[in-house]
């Protein structure tokens, strides 16, 4: 165990357990990258600003390239004692090139340094899953425009009964939707952390004349945050991508809750391939669809990274706390699962079999053109309450006969109404009554047609 990096004013060790419990470097050596590209915009500026030489800014950077590619090729010792990613390298630093490495942490404390790596991997980990988002929502549409053509029909559900009949394309443009939104809020979170918060040093700023634009732009960044209290202090640029993340899994385990559902024997609406499924070691039967049941389950500990940080912040007095070392691991977690399953739903959806005749035959019964016949109704000037009315009347006598609408004899639909009769009932078929639907994004095929073109302008494609 070498001496602290801020030992000057102890007399006595770190207690092992102190070590264990205070070390970060198990998980936070992910940003090692980050750190040293930190590191390196920070020594090029404090050459450009004559902080340091030019001799000692290309010995540091040397150092620090050195570092790098150690970490890069595996060969780098993480040690504990060193307890993080910042501390580690500056130590590895030190052992390169001798004390000149101290000069590096001049005019910077961990505290700006951990928040700049940070929000440089959580911009690039929004703009990463912004980007597979949109690869997802490629295929979607794919998908919705391949069922425009086939004319798949659906039922459309609410409360999970069978409501009205829908184009499968339709169903697929409403996930389309969702995850145009989902990629847009990756894209303005990341918009929104792209400051750099280097020189905020420990809270107050620096007496050093230092350019914090100057290493701000060298990041990529667009600007350095303008209050250093805030640039140390502050992770909502964090719980912001956590936020994002956990509405695109929310969306993602409603896809997936629908999937598993509609693959079920008593569904039987699709079949998931088998490269995406698994089976039981018991039941030679069974083929399970583990994907989507992960995708689901996984949404519960997405969700849980966002209220874990939410909730690590709300008690902390400015501005910087060691309670914000625990922003990190629901970061990486939730970058993890998304970009995973997002992968896993652009392969899966489009080797998933649609099976037309069961979708057709669901969406035909339940009575689900019960509403085109209260329109019929209510075209000919019966108020649509009133058609409402007779129609349900007519509901409930079929299902205690058990029959579907189209199977009621002409005497009982004359007998509800006057301009009912066999021949209205004929027409109520699903295809009619998806076609009718021709208000602004409905069901109708031209309306979805239509959305489909929008979503691919957008798309840019
Ligand atoms: N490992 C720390 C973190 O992740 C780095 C910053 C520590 N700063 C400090 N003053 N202890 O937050």
């Amino acid at each position: 165990q070498d001496k602290k990096l801020w030992g000057g004013r102890f007399a006595e060790a770190t207690a092992e357990l102190v070590e264990l419990f205070n070390a970060s470097v198990g998980f936070d050596q992910r940003l090692a990258e980050q750190d040293i590209r930190g590191s390196l915009a920070h020594v090029a500026m404090l050459g450009q600003v004559g902080i340091l030489s030019a001799g000692e800014v290309a010995q540091i950077t040397e150092g620090l390239n050195g570092v790098l590619a150690d970490i890069r090729a595996g060969s780098f010792e993480w040690r504990l004692d060193r307890e993080d990613v910042h501390m580690n390298v500056e130590a590895a630093l030190r052992d390169r090139i001798g004390p000149v490495a101290g000069k590096l942490h001049t005019a910077r404390s961990r505290n700006d340094q951990v928040a700049v790596d940070f929000r440089l991997f959580t911009k690039e980990a929004a703009l990463d899953l912004a980007d597979k988002t949109r690869a997802l929502r490629s295929v979607m549409l794919d998908e919705a425009e391949k069922h425009l053509g086939t004319g798949v029909i659906l039922p459309g559900y609410t409360h999970l009964q069978v409501a009205q009949p829908i184009l499968l394309a339709h169903w697929f443009m409403a996930y389309v939707a969702m995850l145009e939104r989902d990629e847009g809020r990756f894209r303005d979170a990341a918009e929104r952390m792209d400051e750099s918060p280097l020189g905020s040093s420990a809270l107050a700023g620096t007496p050093w004349p230092i350019d914090r634009f100057a290493t701000a732009g060298a990041l990529g960044f667009a600007r350095p945050t303008a209050n250093s209290l805030d640039g140390v202090g502050s992770r909502d640029f964090a719980i912001e991508f956590l936020s994002a993340c956990a509405i695109l899994a929310a969306h993602l385990s409603r896809l997936s809750e629908e999937l598993i559902l509609y693959s079920t024997f008593e569904f039987g609406f699709l079949t998931l391939p088998d490269s995406h499924t698994t089976g039981s070691s018991i039941m030679p039967q069974k083929k399970n669809p583990d994907v989507s049941e992960l995708a689901r389950g996984k949404a519960g500990r997405v969700f849980g990274n966002l209220m874990g940080l939410l909730t690590v912040v709300k008690g902390t007095p400015l501005a910087y706390n060691k309670d914000l070392q625990e922003d990190k691991e629901g970061v990486f977690d939730s970058y993890d699962t998304l970009s995973i399953v997002l992968r896993l739903y652009a392969e899966m959806m489009p080797k998933t079999v649609w099976h037309a005749e069961k979708t057709r035959e669901a969406a035909a019964r339940g009575y689900s053109t019960a509403t085109d016949v209260a329109d019929f109704l209510a075209r000919s000037g019966v108020p649509f309450r009133e058609a409402h009315e007779v129609v349900g009347g007519l509901v409930g006598l079929a299902s205690r006969s058990g029959r579907q609408l189209w199977e009621l004899t002409d005497a009982e639909l004359k007998a509800a109404h006057p301009l009912l009769s066999a021949e209205v009932a004929r027409t109520l078929t699903v295809e009619e009554s998806v076609r009718g639907r021709q208000s602004y994004g409905g069901t109708a095929p031209e309306q979805v047609a239509r959305a489909i073109a929008d979503a691919r302008k957008a798309l840019g494609a």
